[in-house]
């Protein structure tokens, strides 16, 4: 017999395994094979593929292959119940939410079991942390449903969402993609991973229990191409995405043009940052937490360990002395701390990548696991930064250590990814740890911690991680949107201002010749070629021609540019006002400058005070477009700072030449952002005019830069450019969907609209929508309280 005092010597507990009767039961009644959820009732089962508990290998279900036929019937029945869910009041659709979140709490045991014998997690996380998470996120945003009207106003649902979700959270993800789409009045077709539909199966079973009126809440089952089909229908009005980058990027394509809103959630290979001071037994459970939690298999885990080298040898040593104590294996045992990778396909996957690293020369230190689907904790050290486990998303229990000497080099490793997820920075000194949270390209820093998640806080990356935020403010946002103007007429460019290139300068006319604006310089275009802008009786000057090589340029200089983003909103804002107040001094040049394209006295010069009055108004958000502190249940500060996007292309309407460039380029740089312009392609004049503004206005080189010439062949460029980080593109519907697709290369934000649709002189020319779209949510868990 065991006793106390044999488990304090041994601290081994014996087996504890948790009960899985009960979902065992519910997998023999389902027997004959899952159907879909659609319209409130479950399809009878069609062609069905098998679903493994990955810990044992054994079968536990028969799930449908959605086809075309069921896709469409689900989003039918999504789009024929989204009126009357979203003409419920707030208040009754956050009941509904309410009561889902009650059910599932009733059922929190059967679903942690569940969804660990479905994707081989420790029973202690799912029972723990994914499934708590799941009950706060719908009570969370059935609170936002509450309040939408209030805190959201004007703004309205998308309509039908088709989301589509991963396999490393089945059920947390599926709460994070459909509370807000449903608080805010969206309805859904939702798609679970291959791997492990079953607790979305599950929730679709308790939804119907709890009462969610039927066609709000569709689940089709099946693999890629059944994701494709969702999120290609016609019928869907935003896509949301959390997976590979690799798919990722294809859904971007694939949706390009359509008018469909989109967020991504990719994947990282997020940087976990030790610095000397740091309190190292803290930051080893630290790692625990990172890697080591649910296998590895988690977006942004902390895969990259960079360590002060003053400490690096004491801190490798106690990683490895507690991974030596950590047990993998059954997944239903209690005490068990690392369970069975997903699918046999990961694991081949992950050691592929391991041994591929051993063979380049890195040291590999292993705990143990079992035969079967297991993988052992496994650190790295003696790795380069350009090897193979430095730069892929491995997405199992490894994890890298690299020394650094000082904090700039650790900013610089830790930014050394073409991902941008997450961060955790690990220093008793508060001066630093913020410093670097400020620095490292991540949506999430935890400062002393690592993956702490709560609905609370918005959750997502930058750069080749994706876009959009997921949780708190801006989460729900991203499933609201505001009625984007309509065009009477389509954006085009009317014929008389057609431009032609014209070889060389005429001498005559030099003196009427702009330049580009490049770096806070003007700059001769590249091309060698100047067109003609015309106004009504001719021709009223030239303008460059811009290529590829002067965006290029223009690129370079932007980014040489980057100190004005650590500006103070303050700093920022002077050199604004000081920019309204020099184009008021020369507003009489302006308004001749628009005379001369065919406007009236009175247009030119409403147009001139229009965009003086939107300069001062930008100054002036510039040190008020706060960011928030976010309530999350633990002892934190968790800070949503607005940041900038970094370097912007900005693709001009044709018409209101001079106002509809700072309408689009002032809140950009209000923020922070460097811009790229392309002005208007008919009109490009009245852009070029404002150089000797620019730089009368102490703006730094570089924070604003001028390309003319044709606006969708510069757009192209731009939206292919890797160092560009965001574009908006105001012009015709072919110009914007070109820009959509050439975008998934690093998959940069884009924001497409028909050049004509927005009256700029009204209220729809300004706004917070602008610096809501001009930046982006960094969270920043700081240690608070307790
Ligand atoms: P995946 O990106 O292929 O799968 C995620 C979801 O997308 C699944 O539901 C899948 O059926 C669906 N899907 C696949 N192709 C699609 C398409 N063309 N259109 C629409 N939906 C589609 O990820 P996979 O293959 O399961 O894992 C491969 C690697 O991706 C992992 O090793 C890991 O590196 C990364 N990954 C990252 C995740 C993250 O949260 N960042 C989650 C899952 C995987």
């Amino acid at each position: 017999m065991t006793t106390i005092t044999d488990i304090l010597q041994t601290m081994d507990y014996g087996p504890a395994p948790e009960d899985s009767a009960i979902v065992r039961d519910w997998l023999k009644r389902h027997e004959a094979g899952f159907g879909h959820f659609i319209d409130g009732g479950f399809t009878a089962a069609g062609e069905t593929f098998e679903v493994t508990n990955p810990a044992s290998g054994e079968v536990i279900a028969r799930v449908s292959q959605g086809s075309d036929a069921d896709v469409d019937a689900a989003v039918k029945a999504a789009r024929a119940a989204q009126p009357g869910w979203a003409g419920l009041s707030g208040h009754d659709r956050a009941r509904h939410l309410y009561a889902l979140a009650r059910h599932i709490q009733q059922h929190a045991r059967f679903l942690a079991v569940l969804e660990t014998l479905d994707n081989g997690k420790p029973i202690r996380e799912s029972r723990d942390i994914d499934v708590p998470l799941v009950v706060r996120h719908f009570y969370h945003h059935a609170g936002w449903a509450e309040i939408m009207a209030d805190e959201f106003p004007g703004a309205a649902a998308h309509g039908v969402c088709g989301q589509v979700i991963p396999w490393n959270f089945p059920l947390l993800m599926l709460a994070w993609k459909i509370a807000p789409a449903l608080a805010a009045g969206n309805t859904v077709v939702l798609k679970p991973a291959e791997y492990t539909p079953l607790t979305a199966l599950a929730l679709a079973e308790i939804a119907r229990e709890a009462g969610l009126p039927k066609g709000v809440l569709n689940i089709v089952t099946g693999d890629g191409a059944t994701g494709a089909a969702i999120t290609g229908h016609p019928g869907v009005n935003k896509v949301a995405f959390t997976g590979s980058t690799e798919v990722g990027r294809l859904i971007r394509r694939q949706i390009a043009g359509s008018g469909k809103a989109l967020t991504l959630e990719l994947g990282g290979k997020s940087p976990f940052i030790v610095f000397a001071d740091a309190d190292l037994d803290a930051a080893v459970e630290g790692v625990v937490d990172s890697i080591w939690f649910n296998q590895g298999q988690v977006c942004c885990a902390g895969s990259r360990i960079l360590v002060a080298e003053a400490v690096a040898p004491r801190f490798t040593e106690l990683l490895k002395r507690r991974m030596a104590t950590l047990i993998t294996g059954n997944p239903l045992e209690k005490s068990t701390d690392i369970g069975a990778i997903v699918h046999p396909v990961q694991l081949e996957r992950i050691t592929a990548l391991v041994e591929q690293g051993r063979a380049e020369g890195s040291e590999i230190h292993q705990g143990t696991a079992p035969a079967g689907c297991f993988y052992p904790a496994t650190l790295v050290t003696g790795v380069e930064p350009a090897s193979i486990l430095s730069t892929e998303e491995i997405f199992g229990p490894v994890v890298t250590l690299t020394p650094f000497r000082t904090p700039e080099d650790a900013v610089a490793l830790a930014n050394n990814s073409r991902y941008g997820l997450a961060a955790s920075v690990w220093s008793e000194n508060v001066n630093l740890a913020l410093d670097v949270a400020a620095k490292v390209k991540a949506g999430v820093v935890w400062i002393n911690a690592a993956n702490l998640f709560d609905a609370g806080a918005a959750f997502g990356g930058t750069r080749e991680s994706g876009f959009g935020r997921e949780g708190a403010r801006a989460g729900m946002a991203a499933y609201l949107t505001h009625p984007t103007p309509r065009a009477k007429r389509p954006e085009a460019i009317p014929a008389a201002l057609d431009a032609t290139p014209v070889q060389g300068l005429p001498a005559t006319a030099v003196d009427r010749t702009a330049k580009l604006y490049i770096g806070g310089k003007q700059a001769r275009p590249d091309s060698g070629y100047s067109y003609a802008v015309a106004g009504p009786q001719g021709s009223v000057g030239l303008a460059p021609l811009g290529n590829r090589k002067d965006i290029r340029n223009a690129v370079e200089a932007a980014h040489a540019a980057k100190g004005w983003g650590a500006q103070t909103g303050h700093n920022r804002a002077q050199v604004l006002y000081y920019l309204a107040e020099n184009l008021s001094a020369r507003a009489s040049e302006f308004e001749e400058r628009l005379r001369s394209f065919g406007q009236s006295d009175s247009v030119a010069r409403a147009e001139v005070e229009t965009s003086i009055r939107r300069i001062f108004w930008y100054a002036a958000q510039s040190d008020k477009f706060d960011g928030a502190v976010q309530s999350t249940k633990s002892a934190h500060v968790t800070l949503a700072m607005n940041e900038p996007l970094g370097v912007m292309g900005i693709l001009c309407p044709s018409a209101q030449p001079l106002l509809g460039f700072v309408s689009l380029v002032l809140p950009a740089i209000a923020m922070g952002n460097r811009v790229v312009a392309v002005p208007s392609q008919g009109h490009p004049l009245a852009a070029t005019d404002l150089y000797q503004v620019l730089e009368t206005s102490d703006l730094p080189g570089g924070v604003v830069n001028i390309v003319t010439g044709e606006r969708d062949v510069l757009a192209k460029t731009l939206a292919e450019h890797d160092d560009v980080d965001a574009l908006w593109y105001f012009g015709t519907a072919a110009g914007g969907q070109a820009v959509e697709a050439a975008s998934a290369g690093n998959l940069k934000q884009t924001w497409t609209e028909d050049g004509a649709a927005r009256d700029w002189t009204g209220p729809e020319g300004q706004g917070r929508l602008f610096l809501t779209r001009a930046t982006q949510v960094k969270t920043i868990w700081v240690p608070y309280g307790e």
